[in-house]
């Protein structure tokens, strides 16, 4: 009999706990199994010894149940970069006590590009040195920006809040008479994938947002002026969505940064604004849906949870089972129509801090909206609805503070 642990990274979603869940039920599968350690704020858990006994605080289905629907994650997150351990071993010498004090066989983190760093590098560390213990990553991300999986769990809830707040936003916009611009700042560091997403309102007959700009694409003040104008001959209320990684030459991103040297974004739909009234002169509004995007599990994707769900218990099957370590778990697309994908599993050198942009051919030749493909891509992942527990009209959150 041994243990194992399992740590979230990186920025929260709606379904990380989905994926806790998921190693916890995998986990509960092998009878090899002892105890199931969650570490408070990742990494740093690890590496400082705070360990939680997730078999004590997940005492039965309803815990579950409650804990898949629970936004963000209740184990805490951070954004630690480990030092390369052939300069600095300290922090592993740290993380291998832990996993030897507690008898800990394997180890899952829940994370995105930066996140598979960590796996990457204890992987080498413990590879190197002879100590069997299995790394695992599980992907999550909010800005769908990880290689090798068709997407990320987190990416389906979000993009099903974006659109359906945009939605909201776009009723609003139209009840006066008057010309107007509302621009809506959505996130996805430098990549488009979030803001992208808006597109699937066409589904439902809905030609707004009429215009969707992309880090990927190319952008100019001048040119969205254009674009503006030509789509205020056609409608009273303009929507724009424009992602937060977009680039004006304005100098409005922040020079503070991450561990990981990424920089804080935001402000762009601000500055839009500005320019927007000083050049087109209507009434002008813009809205950044900031962290909302990120935990709005009132409006989460059944398929994204149940997903996040499976590709944790898969975690721990690959590396319990199959002896897998070093690797990301991955969702590789079959079909759209039926929507069917398979887990599989990818080496962690082609993830860790790589970036998947946006396709640069499913943006149109405008540079201004995305294509049908993208259209394509986006449906199937925010299909479905999470029965949720209320109490006293509000959604009940699994916490661990009460
Ligand atoms: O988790 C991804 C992300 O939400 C990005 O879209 C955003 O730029 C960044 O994290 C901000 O993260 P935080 O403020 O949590 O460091």
């Amino acid at each position: 009999m041994f243990n194992i642990a399992v740590a979230q990274s990186g920025g929260p979603t709606a379904a990380i706990n989905a994926s806790l869940t998921g190693v916890f039920n995998g986990a509960e599968q092998e009878a090899q199994v002892d105890e199931i350690y969650g570490a408070e704020n990742g990494i740093e858990g690890i590496i400082n010894d705070r360990l939680l006994n997730l078999r004590s605080i997940l005492m039965d289905e309803h815990d579950k149940q409650l804990l898949m629907t629970t936004p963000s994650t209740i184990l805490g997150s951070c954004r630690f970069k480990l030092k390369d351990w052939h300069e600095d071993d300290s922090d592993y010498r740290k993380i291998a006590e832990t996993f030897s004090r507690h008898n800990i066989r394997a180890f899952f983190y829940i994370g995105g590009n930066d996140s598979m760093d960590t796996v990457m590098k204890l992987h080498s560390y413990f590879t190197e040195k002879g100590i069997d213990i299995k790394v695992v990553g599980v992907p999550k991300t909010i800005d769908n920006d990880v290689t090798e999986t068709d997407h990320t769990p987190g990416f389906g809830s979000a993009a099903k809040y974006v659109a359906a707040t945009l939605q909201e936003i776009i009723r609003d916009s139209r009840v006066y008479s008057i010309p107007s611009v509302t621009i809506v700042e959505i996130m996805g560091r430098d990549a488009g994938w979030l803001a992208a997403s808006s597109c699937v309102l066409r589904a439902n007959g809905e030609p707004a947002p009429h215009l969707i700009y992309l880090p990927e694409g190319e952008f100019s003040p001048e040119k969205y002026l254009n674009d503006v104008k030509q789509a205020q001959l056609r409608y009273k209320a303009v929507i724009v969505a424009i992602s937060e990684g977009v680039s004006a030459g304005n100098g409005v991103s922040s020079e503070i940064v991450d561990a990981f040297g990424h920089k804080y974004l935001s402000g762009i739909g601000k500055w839009l604004e500005e320019y927007t009234k000083d050049h087109i002169g209507c009434k002008v509004r813009s809205i950044e849906l900031n962290v909302m995007q990120r935990c709005s599990s009132h409006i989460a994707s059944l398929t994204d949870l149940l997903e996040a769900e499976r590709i944790g218990r898969e975690a721990v099957k690959s590396a319990l089972v199959y002896g897998a370590s070093g690797v990301m778990m991955c969702f590789h697309r079959l079909s759209n129509n039926p929507y069917r994908v398979e887990i599989t599993t990818a080496d962690i050198t082609k993830i860790a801090n790589q970036e998947k942009k946006f396709p640069r051919e499913w943006i149109n030749q405008e540079g201004n909206n995305v294509t049908v493909d993208a259209l394509n891509y986006f449906l199937p992942l925010i299909q479905g609805e999470p029965k949720l527990e209320y109490r006293n009209g509000i959604p009940i959150h699994f916490r661990l503070d009460q």
